[in-house]
């Protein structure tokens, strides 16, 4: 893998010398740092957070806050990784005045080095007012979650030729409005492969096909954390939901029977205490020994 700092200009240049742009969603920076040693080229954080950190039905909550301050602990754990921050629904739609604020808000505050928004046509000129800033944007199209209640659901889109010609005129457009890059999202294989013929930027698919020039998974499904739901796009390269459950299990059962701590995870006996002389001065509340201090007697 090269080490090098995955940039704007060097996801362009993927398009045609490869390889393909393996893009994650990450929310912490636990995570970040893993995804980034693995290689991932692109951590989004993704508005998706509302659903799987936040438990919320679908992304319409999410503040830009938010996305700022998941955005800050990803940024500091990552050191390849090209990090975009998900515009939230409402920070741009209303205005251009109003995209550029909330951009420039999570550049400054929230260590993106992109922002990516979800739309088509009507949202060529947004796109154009931040790339003119010098804000990076990465497109999003077919399917867009904020737009979840006008599909009426979590629906495929582009399918039949009238509506895979609007969502083609959709990418075309953004990338004429010079994004960097564009989700395709939800759409059959065939439009995902002729919609990246047909942009001169990379497309990153998710449920879009393998003729996409790169592809984005959020992080907890692609490790197996949801293995109750399964959407047909989602491969799961792990199976840590069910590990963190059978983890769980043991370290109750551990717990309850007294097995854990043993002595290996215990410090040694402290000499007995002279008693304290009386002062009158108040007891310090809280333990010296810090649960994530290192494990160690050292003071
Ligand atoms: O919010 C998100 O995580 C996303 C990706 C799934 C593309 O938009």
């Amino acid at each position: 893998m090269n080490d090098a700092k995955v940039t704007v200009p060097a996801l362009l240049g993927r398009k045609q010398r490869g390889p393909k742009i393996a893009m994650l969603t990450a929310y912490d920076a636990t995570m970040a740092r893993l995804l980034d040693e693995g290689g991932a080229d692109v951590l989004l954080v993704g508005d998706s957070l509302g659903m799987v950190v936040q438990g919320l039905p679908n992304t319409l909550p999410v503040t830009v806050e938010e996305i700022c301050y998941h955005g800050r602990a990803v940024a500091r754990a990552t050191q390849r990784a090209h990090v975009v921050g998900d515009m939230p629904f409402m920070s741009y739609q209303s205005s251009i005045e109003r995209a550029l604020e909330s951009a420039g808000q999570m550049l400054k505050t929230g260590g993106f080095e992109a922002v990516k928004l979800e739309g088509g046509q009507a949202f060529a000129p947004h796109v154009r007012a931040l790339v003119a800033s010098g804000i990076p944007v990465m497109g999003h199209v077919g399917l867009m979650p904020q737009s979840v209640h006008a599909m009426g659901g979590f629906r495929v889109q582009g399918k039949g030729e009238v509506d895979a010609e609007r969502v083609l005129a959709d990418a075309r457009a953004i990338a004429e409005a010079g994004a960097y890059s564009i989700v395709l999202e939800g759409i059959p294989s065939d439009l995902g492969q002729r919609i990246t013929e047909a942009v001169s930027i990379p497309t990153i698919g998710i449920g879009a096909g393998p003729g996409c020039d790169g592809q984005v998974l959020v992080c907890y499904d692609f490790l197996g954390m949801y293995p109750s739901l399964k959407p047909k796009f989602v491969k799961h390269f792990a199976e840590l939901g069910t590990q963190i459950v059978a983890a769980t299990h043991s370290y109750v059962r551990e717990v309850q029977d007294g097995s854990f701590p043993s002595a290996a995870q215990s410090f040694g006996v402290q000499p007995k205490k002279q008693p304290a002389v009386e002062t009158g001065a108040k007891p310090v509340v809280g333990s010296p020994a810090k649960s994530y201090g290192p494990a160690s007697e050292d003071p």
